[in-house]
């Protein structure tokens, strides 16, 4: 079965209080995910939706194949890093000889933590600046037919401070991952921000992180294919091989402005102090800093993305 066949477009899934659009998921792929037998030599990119799941994808592709795009030009995203929890991963995985295994999930941890237990698995957590987030979700819900209505921004953002948009809350999902970095040393944390800031550096972390090193001009194919240029154009990434009544592609593309700060144009002022009190109150007691802000103009910027805070 191709990720095409099972429309249910219509179909919303509730798993444990969450809602998951029907046409990828069914309450056995929710289950089984649950139970899945992660082998220590996976790797499992973790993210709430819109944070960069499908660059780090691609990042991760890139730096196991050295740089060679072939694999990444050829397979599609969900055939060489399937979402555990989407219907057709099983039969992916079963099928797949591949090792090291690249499986892709936007589980939160209170779910999917237990069934890490134990696991040697390597886990890339990619996080974003949630007001990005919130906007190119927004964008997406317009494109992407499996998901309800966005209704307005306003009530959009309401939705996704109040935890309920497809996926549930990225408050919940951040905290439950980020709360582990200090007790996994099998999980790397790397915001969006950070590969847009400095690409190169982030594959470098990335491929040490996998015991993956690279070679200078590895690294430099790789940042290559893995720009936001090169991927809107990759047909194997950018959600054009998916039929139109699935994703309407005259509404958008899925690979949309690729911008750090593009909630800018969406938020007003007092969308933006609302988001930012919600954002205190929700966060308070998480020991991890963001820092979303910065400019690329600053020295080191890179080295200050997970230890310092700044405006958010
Ligand atoms: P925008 O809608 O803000 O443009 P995900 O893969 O988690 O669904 O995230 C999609 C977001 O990542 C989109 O954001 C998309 O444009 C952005 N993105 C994907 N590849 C990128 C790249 N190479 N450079 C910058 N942004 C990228």
């Amino acid at each position: 079965m191709s990720r095409s066949d099972m429309a249910r477009l219509d179909v919303i899934e509730m798993f444990h209080g969450i809602s998951f659009p029907g046409h990828l998921h069914t309450q056995d792929s929710l289950q089984l995910a649950l139970k899945f037998p992660f082998k220590d030599t996976d790797i499992l990119i973790v993210s709430y939706p819109k944070s960069g799941t499908t660059w780090m994808q691609e990042i991760v592709t890139l730096t196991s194949s050295r740089g060679d795009p072939h694999l990444s030009q050829t397979v599609p995203n969900w055939a060489r890093a399937p979402w555990l929890e989407q219907y057709y991963s099983a039969a992916v995985l079963e099928a797949s000889s591949t090792t090291p295994r690249v499986i892709t999930t936007h589980l939160p941890h209170h779910l999917l933590g237990p069934t890490l237990r134990g696991s040697k698995a390597k886990v890339i957590y990619v996080s974003r600046n949630p007001k990005d987030v919130l906007v190119s979700f927004y964008h997406f819900h317009k494109i992407a037919n499996f998901f309800p209505e966005a209704g307005s921004f306003p009530e959009f953002l309401n939705r996704f401070l109040e935890g309920t948009l497809p996926f549930g809350s990225w408050f919940d999902h951040v905290k439950g991952w980020t709360s582990q970095t200090a007790t996994m040393n099998n999980l790397l944390h790397i915001t969006y921000e950070e590969m847009s800031l400095d690409l190169h550096g982030a594959i470098k972390r990335v491929s040490s992180f996998l015991q993956c090193p690279l070679v200078e001009d590895e690294v430099n194919n790789c940042v290559k294919h893995c720009s936001f240029s090169s991927m809107k154009d990759n047909k194997m990434i950018n959600y054009t091989l998916v039929p139109e009544e699935i994703m309407d592609h005259s509404k958008g593309s899925f690979m949309r402005t690729g911008k750090i700060g593009d909630w800018k144009n969406m938020f007003t002022e007092e969308q933006n102090q609302y988001f930012k009190s919600v954002f205190k109150s929700k966060m308070q007691g998480c020991t991890l800093e963001f820092v979303w802000e910065q400019e690329k103009e600053e020295p080191h910027a890179n080295e200050q993305i997970s230890r310092k805070n700044t405006e958010l």
